[in-house]
């Protein structure tokens, strides 16, 4: 009887299940680590997925259906390098946004895997789909009919605003390429407000234009606009958060949702976790991301990494492929691929160098760990500002000597405000800095 009470109510409980389609074409990794949280965790909840991605699931996930577009795109994780970097600027970085769409929309359009998409009579329940510089995937939602939910792994983009009727007053909110924080001068104000209106007529032309023509190219010279598809989503979620970002008036159809992706920390491989807790002093995380490559960074620069990491008594952890360092102190690990969530997590982390880039500077606070940022391209200037100088201590890169590095690590260190665990309050590693701080 009771085995016959359990079955039933798991019918009732199973038939609550949706069809939920997932369109992420951006071929980012850490845009899609948000999306990958989020679609598994919908599936842990009963539904079944189809996610067309460049990120297909290495090992089987039951109700994950992966339309994989690798290889449709080069690939940027692990393959972008600081000469690349040190062209960009806030123009720049939109262009470049601009220009990866167009040739996104193209690829992408013209996978197999997306054509099995648009001819297949599969029905869903929902779709959720990228808004980062996918504009062109919209075109999807006119041959797919379903209520479609965009999402965004970066703060709210200036675009996207019109499309909910979402308040974007430039007097106080800075724009997503500029490195401004909400306490502007006029002239600061006055140039946010240019870039503004600049953006959108940019935005407008290459999205309604450009993407509007390959678009029809590959769905049908009937497709609607794609501005149009894209205002019939009924919701926004964003990753951001009025904590750490900036407070501002938002419709109840955008919904602030920062943080998604921080899963609870899972188990270390056991060399690298030994390495952890034998960081008696303490262990200091280096990362520029997954797609800055930080062996790229010129000689003069790695050397002067490398004299400030010696110089301390703390242990390193640097993402980068060793092989290609000029040296590797004694103090210092390297890893072509490290678990950031894990080290972050681990009580004898003291920092994390960062590039600032969203998600990493999510899940540092989320763990309490104190940041030195050196900002490379597109919103990280604004992330690191926007924590400034409190939780994290900004450096430039182009001016980066060890002088400056061990400063701004001695600051994050040793400052106690910033010091997150109450255990480590009693640590003996405090006493050392002393007569550096006094240098300062
Ligand atoms: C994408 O395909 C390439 C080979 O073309 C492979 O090396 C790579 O691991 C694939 N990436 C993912 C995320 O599956
Ligand atoms: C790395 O980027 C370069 C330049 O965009 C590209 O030509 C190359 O194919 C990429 N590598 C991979 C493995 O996709
Ligand atoms: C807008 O979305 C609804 C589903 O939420 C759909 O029925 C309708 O056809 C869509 N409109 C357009 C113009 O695609
Ligand atoms: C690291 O320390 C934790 C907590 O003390 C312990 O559970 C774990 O077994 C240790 N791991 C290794 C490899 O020493």
């Amino acid at each position: 009887m009771r085995a016959l009470t359990i079955l039933l109510l798991a019918i009732c409980c199973t038939s609550q299940a949706a069809r939920i389609l997932g369109i992420f074409p951006y071929n980012s990794h850490s845009h899609f680590n948000m999306y990958e949280v989020l679609m598994k965790e919908l599936v842990n909840r009963g539904h079944h997925v189809t996610v067309l991605s460049h990120f297909p699931q290495k090992t089987k996930y039951i109700n994950y259906i992966d339309l994989s577009v690798n290889g449709s795109l080069p690939a940027v994780t692990n393959n972008v390098s600081m000469e690349l970097i040190s062209s960009l600027n806030s123009v720049t970085s939109f262009f470049d946004i601009i220009g990866d769409t167009l040739n996104m929309c193209e690829k992408v359009l013209q996978h197999p895997n997306t054509k099995k998409l648009t001819s297949s009579k599969e029905e869903y329940d929902l779709i959720l789909i990228e808004v980062f510089g996918a504009e062109c995937f919209f075109g999807l939602l006119h041959k797919i009919k379903a209520p479609s939910v965009s999402l965004t792994s970066s703060v709210m983009l200036p675009w996207a605003n019109a499309r909910f009727g979402n308040p974007d007053n430039p007097a106080y909110i800075p724009n997503y390429f500029l490195p401004l924080t909400y306490r502007m001068t006029f002239s600061q104000r006055l140039i946010n407000t240019m870039f503004k209106v600049w953006l959108c007529a940019m935005f407008y032309y290459y999205s309604d234009y450009r993407s509007q023509q390959i678009a029809r190219r590959y769905l049908g010279e009937e497709l609607p606009g794609l501005s149009d598809l894209a205002r019939n989503s009924s919701l926004i979620l964003v990753n951001s958060h009025f904590s750490i970002n900036q407070p501002r008036p938002l419709v109840p159809g955008v919904v602030e949702v920062g943080g998604l992706h921080i899963k609870s920390p899972g188990k270390i491989e056991e060399g690298l976790e030994k390495f952890l807790n034998e960081s008696k002093h303490g262990l200091i995380y280096f990362s520029l991301g997954s797609m800055v490559r930080s062996e790229t960074m010129s000689a003069t620069t790695l050397e002067a990494i490398l004299d400030a990491f010696s110089e301390l008594p703390q242990n390193f952890l640097w993402k980068v492929d060793g092989d290609l360092l000029p040296r590797l102190p004694s103090n210092v690990r390297a890893g072509k691929w490290l678990p950031q969530l894990e080290i972050l997590a681990h009580p004898n982390t003291l920092a994390f160098i960062t590039h600032g880039g969203l998600m990493g500077l999510q899940e540092a606070l989320y763990f309490g760990v104190p940041m030195v940022g050196i900002p490379l391209f597109s919103d990280q200037e604004l992330n690191i500002q926007n924590l400034s100088p409190k939780v994290a201590v900004s450096l430039d890169y182009k001016t980066l000597t060890k002088a400056s590095l061990l400063q701004a690590l001695n600051t994050v260190i040793n400052d106690q405000s910033r010091v997150h665990s109450s255990e480590r309050n009693d640590e003996p590693y405090i006493e050392p800095y002393a007569e550096l701080r006094g240098e300062h």
